[in-house]
């Protein structure tokens, strides 16, 4: 289990993504379960026609959610979501609940799908990443943000607006939370929620 898991923080990340489920009737949602899935359990119970598709790369946590995908008619693969989604990216919501920090890869990562490659006209891309000990304090400067704070806060959605405006796209932030998990020794987590369009 991983520190956060049982958090009430989490718990309210998992409740603010969700509640984005509500303007579809049968949504399609691509997420990160680990092996709990107890976000994607909501969505099942809320949405029972829901198609949900889930993704994780580390073979043992894989195998142990397995049993519990399959009770829930969930579509669990063993891989990486980046290379997954480069092909099969059409979702109504797409949650990222990533446990690194914010790096220049996962930002690269990031670009094809607010470019609306292959995606569906609106998705909601929800992401959720470690808001300490990035490596990169360079971000700001880089790309001219006067600290690491600002970057985070606003810096993240003017680059992605950037980069989907490169393709007719456009991002609408819907939600920003900032937790931390109720361990002692829990990182502060950055959950974004947007909305992709593609004009
Ligand atoms: C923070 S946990 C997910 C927590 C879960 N969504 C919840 O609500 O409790 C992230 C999980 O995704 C996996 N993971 C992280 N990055 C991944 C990636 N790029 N592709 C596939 N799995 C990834 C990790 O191994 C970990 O099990």
């Amino acid at each position: 289990m991983y520190v956060n898991q049982n958090s009430k923080s989490k718990q309210l990340a998992r409740d603010k993504v969700l509640a984005r489920l509500n303007n579809y009737e049968n949504p399609t949602v691509i997420s990160l379960p680990a092996d709990n899935f107890i976000f994607e359990q909501s969505v099942r119970q809320t949405y029972p026609k829901s198609k949900i598709v889930t993704l994780e790369q580390n073979k043992l946590v894989f195998n142990s959610g397995k049993q519990l995908a399959k009770n829930l008619n969930i579509n669990h693969l063993n891989g990486e979501i980046f290379d997954y989604l480069k092909n099969n990216n059409k979702y109504d919501v797409i949650w990222l609940d990533l446990c690194g920090y914010l790096s220049g890869n996962m930002i690269n990562n990031l670009i094809p799908i607010v470019q609306g490659r292959n995606t569906k006209k609106e998705t909601i891309l929800a992401l959720t990443v470690m808001a300490t000990r990035e490596k990169l304090a360079k971000h700001s400067s880089i790309y001219g943000f006067s600290n690491l704070k600002q970057f985070r806060k606003k810096g993240l959605t003017s680059l992605l607006q950037s980069f989907a405006s490169m393709n007719d796209c456009t991002i609408e932030q819907l939600d920003f939370f900032s937790y931390k998990g109720d361990k002692k020794h829990a990182a502060k987590m950055n959950l974004y929620i947007y909305k992709l369009t593609k004009n």
